[in-house]
């Protein structure tokens, strides 16, 4: 819940960016606020969960990063979409890794604190494979993304040489 609120908080704030619109910024940062509030709440109790049961909140940290949804991902057709709220700047790889994932996983001092035994102990250090994982996943969208710009401006500009044609043709 913590990721999925500051999800939300992250993607609703860059979406009020994006909208070009007064109004919409100020709506979209007020939704935002309130996201804020939830992720804190949820952040604070897990934290608490942390210090009473490390390796059963370990466990479960574990689950939800490496099955990590966003919200509305059950909407039909959310993959392309997610290109385009990428591309739009709202929600990216590089996003999730270092303005969700990591700000939460240094607030709960995760590679730093010293309880974790057993598995909760390996399932700490698959964590610290899976940032570096993520690190790569935001390399290869980096690429991914500028091509996709690359062949929009050169669509764009084929566009706008055809018109030329066809006008100085009339
Ligand atoms: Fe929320």
């Amino acid at each position: 819940m913590t990721f999925q609120e500051l999800a939300t908080r992250v993607s609703h704030r860059n979406t009020g960016k994006a909208c070009n619109d007064t109004i919409a910024d100020q709506l979209l940062q007020r939704v935002s606020a309130d996201e804020n509030l939830h992720m804190i709440f949820y952040r604070d109790v897990s934290a608490a969960g942390f210090d009473i049961a490390p390796n059963q909140a370990m466990h479960s940290l574990h689950k939800v990063l490496t099955n990590f949804k966003m919200p509305g991902y059950t909407i039909p057709d959310f993959r392309r979409k997610a290109v385009v709220i990428a591309a739009g700047g709202v929600y990216d790889p590089r996003i999730h890794l270092d303005d969700v994932v990591m700000p939460v996983l240094k607030k709960w001092r995760i590679f730093e604190r010293e309880d974790f035994t057993g598995k909760a102990a390996r399932q700490r250090d698959e964590l610290g494979t899976l940032v570096e994982e993520l690190e790569d996943a935001c390399d290869k969208f980096e690429v991914a993304k500028r091509r996709r710009l690359e062949r929009l401006a050169s669509m764009a500009e084929k566009r706008a040489a055809k018109n030329l044609v066809a006008s100085s043709a009339s």
